[in-house]
């Protein structure tokens, strides 16, 4: 089993090597995603005075769209990783939001005392963290007693073609190990009641969760590969075990699949992710 910190050095290593490609992709995810985004921002019921927690924040959201929506409040917005952080600062002061500060930390060690904030959101960072109830533990400790947590994680493989394409044709050139349960990897937190019963643990009460269907939304087959091989962190992974050779016969793969989605001078691929919402 890897050690909490090696995990940790993983995650570090990857994520600064995949913030130049989230932030070339910006707008293209920002659409895909922002549907879960806005299904979490409503059951956190932001106020304007809002203080909130946005972990794993990456390139800054849902964090900075909470920001908007809380004018007088503050939203700290962390992250493992400080090159992804950085382009999230970048994106807050291109869009002139003033009240957000950034923190590098890792979401099982807050900095924070207990009970700082009215809410704290998690979106697709779940699958990474070493310690999952070690995390979750954190966020219950630093909400205040009837502060929101809203996460969201990715649910089966079946149901997200927009990785599986590029997963399957990855599997035709190279061997691909089953998921080791104890390391990072996409579908980790995918069970129905995973994340819930990890809240229940931490004492969180009215757990509850649904399932927002998304769309990754390209202009070609072309570009749909070039986007998804640059930024997603399990098709990046394995890309880097495969010779030159081997990467185009996987890219003609997965383009020739992914080629039943176009229509109308875009490619539409769906997926489905879950929103886990619970009450300190
Ligand atoms: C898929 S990105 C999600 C970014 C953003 N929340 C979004 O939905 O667009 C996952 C983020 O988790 C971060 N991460 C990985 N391990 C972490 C940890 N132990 N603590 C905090 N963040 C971590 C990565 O650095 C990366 O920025």
């Amino acid at each position: 089993m890897p050690s909490a910190e090696e995990i940790r050095d993983g995650q570090r290593a990857a994520w600064a090597g995949l913030s130049a490609s989230w932030e070339k992709w910006d707008t293209i995810i920002l659409d895909q995603l922002g549907p879960v985004g806005a299904a979490m921002i409503d059951r956190l019921g932001i106020a304007e005075d809002q203080q909130h927690l946005d972990i794993a924040s990456g390139t800054g959201e849902p964090g900075l769209s909470v920001a908007k929506l809380a004018p007088r409040g503050r939203v700290v917005l962390t992250d493992l990783s400080p090159e992804m952080l950085a382009v999230a600062a970048r994106r807050a002061k291109a869009q002139g939001t003033t009240n957000i500060e950034t923190k590098v930390c890792s979401a099982d060690d807050l900095p924070f005392p207990d009970a700082t904030f009215d809410s704290v959101s998690v979106r697709f960072g779940y699958m990474f963290f070493p310690d999952l109830a070690r995390a979750t533990a954190e966020f219950a400790r630093v909400l205040e007693p009837g502060g929101r947590l809203c996460a969201s994680v990715w649910i089966r493989p079946e149901d997200n073609p927009w990785t599986t394409i590029a997963m399957q044709a990855i599997a035709t050139a190279v061997a691909t190990p089953p998921p080791d349960p104890d390391r990072p990897n996409m579908y980790r937190c995918a069970a129905p009641g995973f994340i819930g019963a990890l809240y229940e643990r931490a004492g969180l009460r009215d757990v509850d969760e649904w399932d927002v269907g998304i769309e990754l939304v390209t202009r070609s087959p072309e570009e749909y590969w070039e986007m998804t091989a640059d930024h997603v962190s399990l098709v990046a992974a394995a890309l880097r075990q495969v010779d030159e050779p081997a990467r185009q016969r996987i890219r003609a793969h997965a383009i020739e699949k992914v080629s039943a989605y176009a229509g109308d001078g875009t490619v539409r691929v769906p997926g489905v992710a879950r929103c886990i919402v619970g009450t300190r």
